[in-house]
């Protein structure tokens, strides 16, 4: 239940007995075209050297001009539907960082490009948590029987609110989206979405932020000094809050599943930066071997890491049917949040890097 102390804690959430949200659709999408750290050394005080040592990551792919978050998504959306063989779900959400603007919601419009008028839609709003947040919201609504299926998106286009200029964020995001598909079903079938843990912090609000553009800069008298329309980061103090944060909720996660680390086969962080990814997996006492890691390929994706993970691993065969898969992210708000599924038997399709990875059950 919610926060009654000063101390920040998680919400966890259990699956129902009777019914269960089922993984049937995987896709991710990434836009064609890729900026290498030698690219980046080339306009900013940096390089690739420096860049790989520091976050392990070696490409990204960023989003063409005009390109809005929902054209990715709508790209990821289909693929997803799709690789589910269906063409209609009754909720569509997109979770966000980046929305095509402030007002409406991106999901109406993504539902309506991918035919689904009609669909209930709406957006998540948890910054790099947000597609555990969207999970979680997804499989509510398919146990609450609100809905007997679910199209979730994770999109963004961190390079609409990157500075170009700035070597200490501008290393770190890429653009991209991926896309599930969750269908009713039991609890004991593999690919149902199982126990959750999440949780949220306030007072950290300034660490990850962009300042303008809100109604708390809307409302304050003066000038906007440019910056603020820039994603902003205290890279050092995130870095910290994101090894325990992770490393706290997938314990709570393990905990409420009555699991321990040497149950999980597989933990895909969500991919902020691949020190910190080692760093969870050192804390829980998990083998790297068992860790999902695409951040070198795609740098910070934001909402759409989890997916595009889950995507890269299962057309490249490191995510096989029955295993353990514990998922966790950390991000702006301060968000955190986990999530526990057995993997389904899904379909070979594309590679998300080659314009599609489609997966289906
Ligand atoms: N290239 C070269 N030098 C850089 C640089 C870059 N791209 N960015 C920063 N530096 C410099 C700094 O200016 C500093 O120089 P100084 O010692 O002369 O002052 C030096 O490198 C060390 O900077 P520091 O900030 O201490 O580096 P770091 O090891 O903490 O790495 C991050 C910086 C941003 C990579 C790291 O803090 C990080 O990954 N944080 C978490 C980011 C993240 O994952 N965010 C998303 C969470 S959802």
């Amino acid at each position: 239940m919610p926060d009654t102390t000063d101390q920040p804690v998680s919400f966890p959430t259990q699956p129902r007995p009777d019914r269960a949200a089922v993984l049937c659709g995987l896709a991710g999408w990434l836009p064609p075209r890729i900026v290498t750290n030698e690219e980046l050394s080339q306009r900013l005080d940096t390089t690739d050297a420096w860049i790989r040592t520091r976050t392990g990551i070696g490409r990204r792919h960023i989003a063409d001009p005009g390109q809005a978050t929902s054209d990715l998504a709508v790209a990821a959306g289909r693929r997803a539907l799709a690789a589910a063989s269906r063409e209609h779900v009754d909720a569509v959400i997109v979770t966000t960082t980046t929305p095509d603007r402030s007002c409406p919601a991106t999901a109406p419009l993504v539902a309506s490009r991918l035919g689904l008028t009609g669909a209930a839609a709406f957006d998540v709003s948890a910054v790099c948590t947000g597609f555990i947040y969207g999970l979680a919201s997804a499989a509510s609504l398919i146990t609450a029987r609100v809905a007997d299926s679910v199209l979730l998106i994770g999109a963004d286009t961190y390079s609409t609110i990157v500075d170009p200029q700035d070597r200490t964020t501008a290393i770190i995001f890429g653009d991209g989206a991926g896309a599930v598909v969750l269908r009713a079903g039991d609890a004991g079938e593999p690919g149902a979405v199982g126990h959750f843990d999440l949780g949220s912090d306030g007072t950290g609000e300034e660490l990850i932020t962009v300042a303008a553009g809100g109604s708390r800069q809307r409302s304050t008298p003066g000038p906007v000094d440019p910056g603020d329309e820039h994603f902003a980061m205290r890279g050092k103090e995130v870095y910290r809050h994101a090894v325990t944060r992770m490393a706290a909720s997938a314990r709570a996660t393990l905990t409420l599943a009555d699991c321990k680390v040497d149950d999980i086969d597989r933990l895909v962080p969500h991919q902020a930066n691949l020190r910190i990814l080692r760093t969870v997996a050192d804390d829980l006492g998990l083998p790297a071997e068992r860790l999902v890691v695409n951040v070198d390929t795609v740098g910070n994706t934001g909402a759409a890491s989890i997916p595009l993970a889950l995507a890269d691993a299962d057309t490249k065969h490191t995510l096989q049917p029955g295993e353990r898969v514990l998922l966790t992210a950390f991000g702006g708000g301060l968000t955190w949040g986990s999530c526990l599924l057995t993997w389904p038997a899904l379909p070979r399709t594309r590679h998300p890097h080659d314009s599609g990875g489609t997966r289906a059950a």
